[in-house]
């Protein structure tokens, strides 16, 4: 039998005007649902930041928070979510943000990371980057430290990966 050799990219694929006309959707559902594209994917993660400290893992709604828990699981760490605006039951602290298609409010629970933590921050898609800027200000408010945002695509003519790393922050994407 032939070896596979599809990468992270083949598993992706692209609906056109979804969820607005003139997007090209990003769709990784058809990674997360084929067992060797999801554990490669997983796998990438944690080998870029193999020998980082990291005391917990905080995902990205909605499929930061798929991938954000098989990494938190594989580095035996704890895992929060960052949620849109009411969804998360207890006290937060709220972080408004503009994407590529709309504007939005992110939150995170006010005790859901103490001071001086090393966090990892996943995503599945970088884009304009508006969401995962939200993230680390959440995380920062906190009073958490955010050792990188690991996502598994990104979209380079969106900016995302500039507005980051324009801020001081690691970014790492296992494919474009
Ligand atoms: C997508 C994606 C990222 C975000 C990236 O989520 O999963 O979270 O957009 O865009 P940005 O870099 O321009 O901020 P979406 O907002 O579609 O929400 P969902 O995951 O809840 O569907
Ligand atoms: N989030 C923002 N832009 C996106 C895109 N093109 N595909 C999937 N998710 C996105």
């Amino acid at each position: 039998m032939a070896r596979d050799t599809r990468s992270i990219r083949d598993y992706i694929r692209t609906i056109v005007d979804f969820p607005h006309e003139g997007i090209l959707f990003r769709d990784v559902t058809t990674l997360f649902a084929d067992a060797r594209g999801f554990r490669m994917a997983v796998d990438q993660l944690l080998a870029a930041y193999a020998g980082e400290r990291i005391d917990k893992v905080v995902g990205l709604e909605a499929r930061g928070f798929i991938l954000g828990g098989a990494v938190a699981h594989q580095l035996s760490v704890g895992f929060v979510p960052i949620r849109k605006k009411g969804k998360l039951p207890g006290a937060t602290i709220s972080q408004a943000y503009a994407l590529e298609y709309g504007e939005a409010v992110m939150e995170i629970h006010d005790d859901a990371l103490k001071p001086d933590e090393r966090v990892l921050i996943v995503d599945d898609l970088l884009a304009t980057g508006g969401t995962a800027e939200a993230g680390i200000a959440l995380c920062e408010r906190l009073g958490a430290a955010v050792v990188g945002c690991a996502f598994v695509i990104e979209l380079p003519e969106l900016g995302g990966r500039a507005l980051l790393e324009g801020l001081g922050h690691e970014v790492h994407a296992l494919t474009a």
